[in-house]
């Protein structure tokens, strides 16, 4: 949902800086892409319609002289992605830029003010208005941070902001509300970023703003005031331990495949979460009257398959919802006796955050799941945990996904282990499953990496189609459909296998694919009924089930054999071959998996 980098060296130009950071930053927007510098005291803005690489082979970026800048990827909320709406965005004068990242929600009044006031607006965007208002401020005497600090107090919404004025040409301005937004400390050289991958290479020390904060930042340092009183604050350092290796493609053509292939590692590290972290949390759910799993997308997909989780483990009940639909649906009944596990590998999408102050106010316990040391769902749940699966650019979520279901499934057994549901056998058994999964994983990846290349193949003429799942595996059939269609655009639904006869059926016809996910469980024998029943109307049969399964190799079409494995983790084990299967099909069809049309990594506006 944009990405916004700014970035001041004390010598050289800064240009090619931002354009690397920007490159990193991608995943978040490619709409368009900009950036302004200061050289001579004069603004220099360079921007175009497109991913970056597009819009640099154009522009040439690096070209642009000065040592201090900003940059941003758009993703369009407010305006078509032309090159006007493309950001940075200026005043009148030319003499103010500005990037953000958010939505002014009350750009229309501040926009037809500034226009009486006698400001010309030459875009769409919400973004424009911020300059204005900063315009007619220092146009009244105000310095640059003072006009900085009166504009942001007119914004209603969410943002994140970096502007630079060229009358105080050594100076970046970068503010905080809702979105996120960090400080990056060098060596004679500062940043302000929407994540820190962006100046990685320069320096692993962050400082997370706050809402409110507004810092004012030079080649030597920077201060961080608070809007509301204009007084100073100190914020706290955060060393990151994350690598310029964890961010490149490495021998991968593509993030995606990067970070699919990667799993047995990401699990090995969540595997070994710190257990004090994992205490508290299910010391605080073991507390609660009703717990709620919530995320968006694919997160929300764990949670799905977390709420099984936690009952077959821990005989203990949960209630999985949809972030975007939480207020309406049971905001009303969350009180001191509720928890929510917030789950969201960004940390920032705006529906989750929204659901945590909501749940906040209700004086709920606020608990996270996240991937992103320093995201907001850090600082504003009461206790989180880090999942360790390293950076996810790929725009659609794999090794996040399945380091979330390990999560739920440490947190499951521990929970199970409180409230005495478990014998010492049977935690043995669960624990022996979990630390099978590096291997298994490699084990899957390895054998299903040519049959879902072929099975992409086969199917990219078809119009249409299905998951099904039963069970924990319902949310794998549901997480398999997402990742085909976000990345290869194919039309796809899910569902629960028994629900197929309660209408989906209706739309099988001679030759339409549906994939079966049948693990060898309790399940397994009533999915054998609903593919029958299937291939009864002529559905194409394609079944991901475990290798030894004559009777399933026997009915279907297409069979993907995967190993052996104990039933609580072929949540993890089965979506493997369909992460795969989408990966394979976008290439088939053409496009780049890494940056799906009109989707962003993170999902910063409601
Ligand atoms: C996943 O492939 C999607 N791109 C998307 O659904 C994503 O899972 C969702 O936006 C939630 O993101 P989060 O985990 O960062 O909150």
């Amino acid at each position: 949902m944009c990405r916004i980098f700014a970035a001041v060296i004390s010598s050289g130009d800064v240009a090619s800086t931002l354009k690397i950071g920007l490159k990193r930053l991608e995943y978040g927007g490619y709409d368009s892409s900009g950036m302004a510098t200061i050289a001579d005291n004069s603004l220099i803005i360079k921007k175009g319609v497109g991913k970056l690489d597009e819009v640099d082979s154009v522009v040439h970026f690096d070209q642009m002289k000065g040592r201090i800048g900003i940059a941003h990827n758009r993703w369009a909320t407010h305006g078509y992605p032309t090159t006007i709406n493309a950001h940075p965005q200026v005043d009148c004068g030319s003499r103010v830029a500005v990037v953000h990242n958010g939505i002014i929600e009350n750009y229309m009044e501040l926009k037809e003010e500034l226009i009486d006031q006698g400001h010309t607006f030459k875009s769409r965007t919400d973004t424009e208005v911020i300059a204005h208002l900063i315009e007619r401020s220092l146009n009244a005497g105000d310095d640059f941070v003072t006009a900085a600090i009166k504009s942001s107090k007119e914004l209603q919404g969410s943002f994140a902001i970096a502007a630079l004025y060229n009358g105080e040409p050594n100076k970046i301005i970068a503010i905080k509300q809702e979105s996120p937004l960090l400080l990056g400390i060098g060596d004679g050289m500062n940043f302000a970023a929407s994540d820190a991958s962006a100046f990685i290479d320069k320096t692993d020390l962050i400082i997370p703003l706050e809402d409110g904060d507004l810092a004012v930042i030079d080649n030597l340092g920077y201060k961080i005031l608070r809007i509301d009183s204009g007084k100073g604050v100190n914020r706290d350092f955060v060393k990151l331990s994350m690598k310029v290796e964890d961010i490149s493609k490495g021998i991968y053509s593509h993030y995606m495949l990067k970070e699919i292939m990667e799993q047995p590692l990401s699990l090995r590290y969540t595997l070994e979460l710190q257990s004090v972290y994992l205490d508290v949390i299910t010391e605080l759910m073991d507390r609660s009257r009703t717990v709620y799993l919530v995320g968006s997308g694919t997160s929300y997909n764990s949670c799905l398959a977390g709420s099984y989780i936690y009952s077959k483990i821990g005989a203990f009940p949960t209630i999985p919802a949809l972030a975007s639909e939480f207020g309406e649906q049971y905001g009303r009944a969350l009180d001191v006796d509720s928890s929510l596990i917030l789950v969201s590998q960004s940390g920032e999408t705006a529906d989750v955050l929204k659901v945590a102050s909501l749940a906040r106010m209700r004086a709920s316990t606020v608990l996270g799941i996240t991937n992103v040391v320093g995201s907001t769902l850090t600082r504003i749940t009461r206790a989180y945990i880090i999942q360790q699966a390293g950076p996810e650019i790929g725009v659609a979520a794999t090794k996040t996904y399945t380091s979330q279901l390990l999560t739920h499934l440490k947190l499951a057994l521990n929970i199970g282990r409180k409230r005495g549901k478990l014998s010492q056998s049977e935690m043995d058994d669960y624990t022996t499953a979990f630390e099978l999964l590096p291997e298994l994983t490699e084990k899957i990846l390895k054998g299903v990496y040519n049959s879902t290349k072929e099975l992409a193949e086969n199917l990219s003429g078809t119009n249409h189609i299905f998951f099904m799942g039963r069970g924990m595996n319902t949310a794998t059939a549901y997480e398999g459909r997402l990742k085909l269609l976000e990345i290869s655009y194919m039309i796809a639904t899910a569902y629960s296998a028994g629900e197929s006869k309660h209408g989906p059926i209706a739309l099988i016809d001679k030759g339409v694919p549906v994939i079966f996910v049948v693990p060898s469980d309790e399940t397994r024998k009533t999915m054998i009924s609903n593919i029958m029943e299937i291939k009864a109307r002529g559905g194409k049969i394609v079944v991901i089930g475990q290798d030894d399964d004559k009777e399933l190799m026997e009915i279907s079409d297409k069979f993907i054999p995967l190993p052996s494995m104990p039933d609580i983790i072929t949540p993890i084990g089965y979506i493997l071959p369909l992460q795969l299967f989408a990966y394979h099909m976008a290439l088939v069809k053409g496009l780049d998996p890494d940056k799906p049309r009109n989707l962003a990594k993170s999902v910063t506006v409601q």
